[in-house]
């Protein structure tokens, strides 16, 4: 969580750093502030949006080209204007941004304050650049061999960017276990949490490893790790376009990324699916294949909506591959001492690519021998770069809290690998093979057809935008649907919404259902369709006021439920890709209606890098 950013160079930094900040939102909105060396080493923050800081900027002389920018997703104290970033050294000639959490900060803090040193906020962070300082004033050594003392006590998880009044050419980063990427352009240089600030001014970064401290120094940058070892700086370009990171002409990122499915899932595909030549390949499964074809265990483990997407994949690898799958939250999986054998494999799924939870168990599976597989959407993050082999997703950037085309994306990768795998093993023959490659062609034209249902779901959240809770049903592969319904709907409209399996009903929560609960049911033609059919009607005997997802042509759920919406039919395995964007419409259109911050929900943030 929180974004940080910093800019030296030419320009003015303050504008740099603020358009940075707008686009580094969706990690925290919790506060904002930035640092200009103006005069003097100059902090300003406010409780807040970027917006808000903007507002109280007005109008203020903010001449300079060396800044950095924060926003904070708050885990030490309150959202307030004292523990807003950046905050200042005890002397005020230092300043800090920061992400992440100082787990030993109490400890430190004792120690400072003994010495006296007060403290204006409750921050872990406030406290990180005090014991900079002191170290700095005690050693009389540079400013980066201060940092790097610092560091060296420090326990914890850390992106910073450290400025000084004295060396006004400065700008100090370090990071392990929060991503910074830094941006090499020509005379100027960028440093941010992703590369979404940067890629506005160049396209050459170098994305800062764990333990490794950068120094942007009078036009120079210069590498080193925690160890003190000089490092050569690896410069990599990124492929991302600008119009990727503005709403183009939607009101909202979330439905953008609601609309691009049929684009995304296509591009997901791209060059590694052809029916025409029967051919399937996914080059970051190559080395390990035989670990997968061979494995005796599949672990999955993820958070919130990878979880979800993760749940769907249990049934592909189960159903395709014959392997026994489970899937696992990340955060349970590392508390329970989990067993794990030579012969299993473990995938981690991740939009971001920096869930903390996510890092910390694949640490866990790696320390007890475990291969594992990533399946992340941001390209650089670091599951990837912890992970032995694995595969994008190239959903493009999901800047909307609420994931909605990483999922789809998601989706549609973990299947072609339980395709490959199972074509490989011969779990599968030969034509099913060769029909589920034509059927998921067609995907990205069912999900338009979906998405041509927009109106009819407008007038569905119309009905319903008053109620204060919801229930979504499905069995099968539509089960975990019915868990992602609920999510995207509780997250961003804040109604209180459960899935369950569609089964599951009539072992407790049919006792919520009376003539004011409405109902999603994740009714398509599938294996357990009858048995769904029957669900619905134990909720109508009950009075509830059903709302069913079904198969296009159905003539007989449509005389039960009060609303109907078709989606296009597909094999099962693969109607989660296309079932779950009607339901992310119905959370879209409830949550604008009920006047909800539908990109920025409260409390969350886009990518959770704190346990
Ligand atoms: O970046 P990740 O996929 O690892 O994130 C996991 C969850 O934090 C994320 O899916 C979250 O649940 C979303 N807000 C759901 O829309």
């Amino acid at each position: 969580m929180c974004g940080i950013v910093a800019y030296v160079g030419y320009r003015q930094a303050s504008e740099v750093i603020i358009k940075g900040l707008k686009r580094l939102e969706y990690r925290g909105y919790d506060s904002t502030g930035i640092a200009l060396v103006n005069g003097g080493l100059n902090v300003y923050k406010k409780k807040g949006k970027v917006s808000e800081l903007e507002t109280y900027l007005k109008g203020m002389d903010l001449n300079s080209h060396i800044g950095m920018g924060h926003t904070r997703w708050a885990t030490h104290g309150e959202p307030n204007d004292e523990n807003a970033h950046p905050h200042y050294s005890a002397t005020r000639n230092l300043a800090i941004i920061h992400n992440g959490i100082i787990e030993n900060y109490a400890s430190l803090r004792k120690e400072l304050t003994r010495k006296g040193h007060t403290f204006l906020s409750e921050t872990d962070t406030e406290v990180f650049i005090h014991f900079i300082e002191d170290i700095y004033e005690k050693e009389k050594c540079s400013l980066d061999e201060a940092v790097r003392l610092a560091l060296t006590k420090v326990v914890g998880a850390y992106a910073i960017v450290v400025m000084s009044f004295e060396n006004p050419n400065m700008l100090i980063a370090a990071r392990k276990g929060s991503p910074l990427v830094l941006g090499i352009g020509k005379g100027e240089f960028f440093m941010a949490s992703d590369a979404t600030p940067i890629i506005e001014y160049t396209n050459e970064v170098v994305y800062l490893n764990d333990q490794e401290i950068a120094l942007v120094d009078n036009g120079k940058l210069t590498i080193k790790n925690v160890a003190n070892l000089p490092l050569t700086p690896y410069i990599q370009t990124v492929d991302m376009e600008l119009e990727a990171l503005e709403k183009g002409g939607y009101d909202h990122f979330m439905l953008k990324e609601i609309f691009e499915q049929p684009r995304s899932i296509l591009d997901c595909m791209r060059g590694r699916l052809d029916s025409a030549s029967n051919r399937l390949i996914l080059g970051g499964l190559r080395e390990y294949i035989k670990k997968l074809v061979n494995a005796d265990r599949i672990m999955i483990v993820a958070c919130g909506t990878s979880w979800h997407a993760g749940l769907v994949a249990e049934y592909f690898f189960e159903e395709f591959c014959r392997i026994p799958t489970e899937v696992e939250y990340a955060s349970e999986f590392r508390y329970r001492n989990p067993i794990i054998r030579e012969g299993d494999v473990v995938i981690a799924i991740s939009q971001s690519g920096e869930t903390a939870d996510t890092l910390a168990a694949i640490e866990l599976a790696k320390s007890k021998g475990a291969i594992i597989f990533g399946v992340c959407n941001v390209v650089g993050s670091s599951i990837p770069r912890f992970t032995h082999a694995g595969t994008y997703t190239h959903a493009g950037p999901e800047i909307g809290v609420a994931s909605t085309k990483a999922f789809t994306a998601q989706l549609t990768v973990l299947n072609m690998i339980a395709l490959i795998v199972a074509h490989t093993k011969g779990t599968i023959t030969e034509q099913k093979f060769h029909e589920m490659l034509v059927e998921m062609e067609h995907i990205p034209s069912k999900v338009e057809r979906v998405l041509k249902q927009n109106d009819k779901i407008h007038l569905i959240a119309e009905e319903f935008k008053d109620v204060h809770n919801f229930l979504y049903l499905g069995r099968g592969y539509n089960f975990p649907v019915a868990l992602e319904g609920a999510l995207k709907l509780k997250e961003i409209s804040y109604i209180h919404a459960e899935g369950y399996p569609a089964a599951e009903m009539k072992h407790g929560p049919i006792a919520l259902i009376d003539n004011e609960m409405p109902v999603v049911f994740i009714a398509t033609k599938d294996s357990s369709y009858e048995k769904v059919v029957s669900n619905i009607q134990e909720v109508k005997a009950r009075k509830g006021r059903v709302i069913a997802v079904i198969t296009e042509g159905d003539k007989l759920i449509p005389s039960m439920a009060e609303f109907v919406i078709e989606v296009p039919a597909t094999h099962e395995a693969l109607m989660p890709i296309v079932s779950v964007v009607p339901l992310q419409l119905l959370s879209y259109h409830m949550a604008v209606m009920r006047g909800c911050n539908v990109d920025q929900p409260r409390n969350l943030a886009k990518s959770v890098t704190v346990e």
